[in-house]
């Protein structure tokens, strides 16, 4: 494996979790006794190849000032925006004024992504070290994978060699992510991650195989499941 290169990571926590339909937002909800935004956070900050910490934040978020954390020096905070890519893109020009060079790694993490294994953060460092382009921790499809018809029936059975789920972190050069979320957002595309923006820009990043464990918080029965896995833990 290549060594691993420093890195700036970017935290997006400015969403709402509509999903989740909990009474605030899901990176707010406990696990083990603190909430998954402390743990996400934690995934990062004893890195030893961290050179700083973007968090983006809504604007009127009352929850962030009650942790523990939030007068941690390490973490510097960017306004969210309206979208995922706003809020990642307020993140990088924050970082730009923290004095990241446009050649530096960028990794974007999300916020309710909690169960992060250091050796799938190693692995996505070392691999894609000397790369030109960067790339995405992700999972191949476990089932089949059905393309649904307008009627909502199945419209055709698609290649599961050929699929893989998009997962975080992503990690990209500052400059040209920072220019490819631009030009996305300008075209009006639906950019849902980093690298949807990056291909848009004619870049084809990486797929770096990562545990199927490090999910997304998105709907209750995550939050559930991810409370008995963590039971061993905490
Ligand atoms: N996010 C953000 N800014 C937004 C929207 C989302 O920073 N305008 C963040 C979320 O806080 C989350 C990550 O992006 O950490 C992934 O987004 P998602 O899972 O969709 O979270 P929510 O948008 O909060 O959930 P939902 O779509 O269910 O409302
Ligand atoms: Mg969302």
């Amino acid at each position: 494996m290549n060594s691993q290169p420093h890195f700036w990571a970017v935290i997006p926590a400015a969403g709402v979790g509509a999903r989740m339909r909990a009474d605030r937002p899901k990176q707010y909800l406990p696990l083990g006794g603190r909430t998954l935004l402390e743990h996400t956070l934690d995934c990062f900050l004893d890195h030893p190849g961290l050179r700083g910490l973007v968090l983006a934040l809504g604007r009127d978020d009352p929850y962030w000032p009650t942790l523990a954390c939030a007068d941690d020096p390490r973490i510097q905070r960017a306004d969210g925006g309206a979208e995922r890519a706003d809020s990642v893109l307020n993140a990088l020009v924050k970082l730009e004024a923290l004095g990241a060079s446009v050649d530096d790694w960028v990794l974007v993490h999300d916020a309710a992504r909690p169960n992060l294994a250091r050796s799938d953060l190693d692995r996505l460092l070392g691999e894609l070290a000397d790369d030109p382009v960067g790339g995405l921790l992700a999972v191949p499809s476990r089932d089949t994978v059905k393309l649904a018809g307008v009627d909502g029936k199945v419209a055709r059975t698609l290649d599961r060699q050929l699929i893989w789920l998009a997962f975080t972190p992503q990690m990209f050069r500052l400059g040209a992510l920072r220019q490819a979320l631009e030009q996305g957002l300008a075209s009006g595309a639906a950019i849902t991650d980093e690298a949807s923006a990056m291909e848009l820009a004619g870049a084809a990043p990486r797929l770096i195989e990562g545990r199927a464990d490090n999910l997304k918080v998105t709907r209750p029965e995550d939050l559930e499941w991810l409370r008995l896995a963590w039971k061993q833990k905490c």
